[in-house]
């Protein structure tokens, strides 16, 4: 079997480097702080001494980095990924990052005549422990994978904030936080993060599964990606303001650089309609490489 190189020892990257090593794979492991490749050694990972030391023993590196410089620094400095990657080796990152970032590693790569793939992930620690991880790998349309996690970080992110904002005003009106996320969960907005964070929210207790900063970076990300943020004020003052609350989606599809007319949009669900608009899609060869990178991951298809 492949021995997979995994670079960044951080709260994703030992979970998933351990899921490899739980199913089966040689790991090689690096990680900025070398402490943290402690644990993984116990279990059998055998440690590199830079990202360029990985590159060389293994056919196919995964990073998972905290952000665009850490991504950035690990192929472009001294000792790193580049002075190694050539021809049948690959580099798989799937750090959150921008498009401009994946776009500019994936370049990087090829030119040495190494294959790229961008591949960040939805789900957190438990699932990244449990092999759940979804990877929303973009193929060839490198940047769109990077393009694809920020809209979903970005509606994450807006939802952590008004819940939040629930929780307080619910405390401060005299309600009991307990009974807010009972109903919320009988209703329409029920959703797994509210009935996953909600009970330690309320007992103050914030363990990093997601660290925090890591989601500022990705709200900072994703407003670059976009355009400007006041978005309701601007769909209230066009004259939205008597229809349902989803028609933000008619602020957000009134750009410029929107290539579709609006009529292809009508009647389409937020989620769906953002896709297009910012480009991304799936082709045949992206859900080739999804499964590929997400069946090495889960290691349902390997033994
Ligand atoms: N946690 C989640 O639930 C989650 C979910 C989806 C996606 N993500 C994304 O996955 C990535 C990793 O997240 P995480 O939660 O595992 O973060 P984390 O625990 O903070 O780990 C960050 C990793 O990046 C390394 N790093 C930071 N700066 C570096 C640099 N300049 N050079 C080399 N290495 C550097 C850290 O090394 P040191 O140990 O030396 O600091 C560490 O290994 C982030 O892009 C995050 O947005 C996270």
């Amino acid at each position: 079997m492949e021995e997979i190189g995994f670079l960044g020892m951080g709260i994703m990257g030992k979970a998933m480097a351990m899921n490899l090593l739980r199913h089966g794979f040689k790991v090689t492991v690096w990680n900025r702080t070398l402490s943290k490749c402690d644990e993984l050694k116990e279990h059998g990972a055998s440690v590199g001494e830079s990202p360029a030391a990985v590159v060389k023993k293994c056919k196919y590196t995964i990073g998972m980095l905290s952000d665009p410089p850490a991504a950035l620094s690990v192929v472009f400095d001294k000792n790193g990924i580049l002075e190694e990657i050539c021809s049948g080796k690959g580099y798989i990152d799937m750090s959150t990052v921008d498009a401009e970032t994946s776009t500019k590693i994936s370049e990087a790569v090829k030119e040495k005549g190494g294959d790229f793939l961008e591949g960040p992930v939805s789900g957190s620690k438990k699932p990244a422990e449990d092999g759940q991880l979804v990877i929303l790998a973009a193929g060839e349309k490198v940047g769109n994978g990077a393009k694809m996690k920020l809209v979903v970080n970005m509606i994450m992110g807006s939802m952590m904030n008004a819940f939040s904002e629930g929780l307080v005003l619910a405390d401060k009106s005299g309600l009991n936080p307990k009974t807010l996320l009972d109903v919320l969960d009988l209703g329409a907005i029920a959703n797994p993060m509210f009935k996953m964070k909600g009970p330690s929210m309320i007992q103050n207790s914030y363990n990093p599964a997601f660290p925090l900063k890591h989601q500022q970076k990705d709200m900072r990300l994703a407003l670059a990606l976009g355009d400007e943020n006041a978005v309701f004020k601007k769909a209230r003052s066009t004259g939205l303001g008597d229809l349902d609350f989803s028609a933000l989606l008619n602020i957000r599809l009134d750009d410029p650089e929107g290539s579709m007319p609006f009529s292809y949009y009508k009647n389409r669900a937020f989620f769906l309609a953002l896709i297009p608009r910012f480009g991304v899609e799936m082709t045949k060869n992206t859900r080739i490489l999804y499964y590929f990178v997400f069946n090495a991951i889960r290691c349902t298809s390997v033994d």
